[in-house]
Formats: C-alpha cells, structure tokens, sequence
C-alpha cells in the first residue's frame, strides 16, 4: 500500500540529478543567467567557495547597492536579502531557502515595535540591520556591527535613542559610547549560546590565545575579549596582529576565510553552553549548494516586496551607506 500522502499548499521538491557537478552548474548557470553570488561568512564553506562576494553585513548591503548584474542570488538569511531587494528594485532577487530567518528580525514584529515607538514621541530610532523591511521602514537610522559605533555617535547628545532589536549590542555601545538608550529586548540565538564558564576553561588551556566577540554576545562574554568587532573586523584584526592563536566567539562559518587569511595561525572557535552545534546558525545553515544551484536554475524563490515598503525601507539604509 502506498502511505504517501499529498502534501498541499507546498510544491514538492524539485529533483537534482545527483550526477551533477554543483559547483560547474552554479558557475555556469552564474554565466547564464547573469548572476552574482553573495554569502555571508556564516555560510558553509562550500558556498563561501562559489560566492563573488562574501563579507558581513554592511559589505553585503555594499555589493548590493552596487551590484549590476540582473540577478542576485543570496546566500545568508532573510533580511539580507530583503536589503539586497530595496536596494536593487529593478533586478530580481533569489534565496536559496526563504525559511532562512533571523532570532533578532523575528523578535520585533511591526505592530509591537510601533508601539514602542509612540511609548517614545520625538525618540530617534536606530535599528541593526537584522531585522525586517517593515521595521527598517519605520526606523531613523539602520546600523550594522561594523558601523552602529559611528552612526550613534553622530547623534545629537540631546535626542533619545531607541535601539532595536539586539540588547547586547545595543548595551555594548551604551557603554562605549557613555550614551544610554532604550533597548528593544532581543537577542541572537547563536551569540547567546557561548558559554562564561568554558570559555574561562578554554582560556586557561590556552593562556595565549586572544578571545575575539562579536558585539551580539552578552556582557559576560565581551568583558573577556581582547577584541570585539563585526565579522569582517573579527577577520581583519586576527590577519592583522603580530599574535598566533584566537579564540572566536562567533558563528564558526568564519572561520574558514579566516584560516585562508592567516595559514600560519590558529583558530579556536569558542564553545556553547550544551553540548550541541548550537553555536551554528540554524537559519544561515538552511543554505546549501543543491539549493543555490536551483535559485539559479528556476530563478525561484524570489524576493518580491511592495514599491511603497521598498521606498520607505531605503530611506534609513540609505542614510547608513551614506555614513559608512
Ligand atoms: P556581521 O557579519 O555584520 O558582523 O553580522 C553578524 C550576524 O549575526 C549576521 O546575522
Ligand atoms: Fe540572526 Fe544570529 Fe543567525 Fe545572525 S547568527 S542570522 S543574528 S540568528
């Protein structure tokens, strides 16, 4: 008896021969269909490998803004590529898995962040970037690891700033930048799953090693680091410096750019809590080469958004290119 049952309201998958080479048939279909690649560090190696642009968030959104191909195909979560979209309207945007979403954009749905927002008449709003078209187009000001420090700080001392939605990086520039603000409360899933009490065991089993944090983790975290940065900063400090071994805490994606940035040095990533890959992002690890190989084939799934969210979510990006 045949105990499959129809599954509705979800297209069944489409089959790959598994003959095929993957990387030939992305690297053609890219020709074919005048295509880019761009992936975030926190992609699997293997992507990283077909990708024309990898970076982090800012750099992303810097391809984008000057991408000229007709198609962009993006490898990282959900919110990347809606940027990717308002910033490039006219061309067609693909994702590999449109599940790929985000703790932090998921955490501050619209109707609540309005909300927030009238609690706190003549407020200014910064928002990370990780979080949705809706949201970034009601915000002041959009913001990433790499240039949230800058941008803040430009502010007028006399305005009240609202930050969504990460409260670690938002407590991190509070205490940087001597600026309180109200802080949306949420969090990356990822970041908040490395451990105080092994990375102080880590540490002692490595007394050299420099402790490198992305600005997502809590306090407990970055009061240890030796550096805390953006993924490209967390790279480009590690080639850069005179020392030999690294703890990151951070997604471990990245460590394979920057195992081909400084052969001769060693990586640690940092450990979570439990024993698990939870350090792994869920959402970026949706991605795989099968599924970029049919973004490309079917140009499916694209993103499609609204003429009116696109213009009124590019205002505050905008804003953010223009400073950085
Ligand atoms: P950056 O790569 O911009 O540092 O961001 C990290 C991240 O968590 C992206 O989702
Ligand atoms: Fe979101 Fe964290 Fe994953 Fe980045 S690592 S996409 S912030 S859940």
């Amino acid at each position: 008896m045949n105990t499959r049952l129809p599954v509705y309201g979800k297209a069944a998958p489409k089959p790959v021969d598994p003959s095929l080479d993957l990387e030939e048939e992305i690297k053609r279909l890219k020709v074919e269909k005048n295509a880019i690649i761009l992936a975030h560090y926190y992609q699997d190696s293997d992507i990283q490998d077909v990708a024309d642009v990898i970076g982090d968030s800012l750099q992303l959104a810097q391809a984008a803004a000057a991408a000229k191909s007709d198609v962009i195909c993006f490898a990282g979560v959900h919110f990347m590529a809606e940027t990717a979209k308002i910033l490039n309207p006219e061309r067609i945007v693909v994702v590999p898995d449109m599940d790929a979403g985000c703790s932090l954009a998921d955490g501050c749905p619209i109707d609540r962040f309005r909300a927030w927002k009238a609690r706190h008449p003549g407020a200014v709003t910064v928002s990370y970037i990780n979080c949705s078209a809706d949201v970034k187009s009601e915000s002041d000001y959009i913001v990433t690891s790499s240039n949230a420090e800058k941008i803040v700080a430009a502010i007028p001392k006399d305005k009240k700033v609202l930050f969504a939605p990460d409260k670690n990086l938002g407590a991190f520039l509070a205490k940087k930048l001597g600026r309180p603000m109200e802080l949306w409360q949420g969090s990356c899933i990822v970041h908040e799953t490395f451990s105080e009490r092994k990375l102080i065991a880590l540490k002692e089993r490595h007394p050299k090693a420099k402790v490198l944090a992305h600005p997502e983790c809590e306090e407990v975290i970055l009061r240890m680091a030796d550096y805390v940065g953006s993924t490209t900063g967390i790279l480009k400090h590690a080639a850069a410096s005179p020392e030999k071994e690294f703890i990151v805490v951070t997604e471990p994606g990245i460590l394979h750019q920057m195992q081909k940035a400084a052969p001769d040095k060693t990586f640690i990533p940092a450990p979570p809590e439990a024993n698990c890959a939870c350090n792994e992002c869920p959402h970026m690890k949706k991605n795989s080469l099968e599924k970029i190989y049919l973004a490309l084939r079917d140009l499916s799934p694209r993103l499609e958004m609204s003429a009116d969210l696109i213009a009124k979510a590019k205002i505050p990006i905008d804003r953010m290119l223009a400073l950085s």
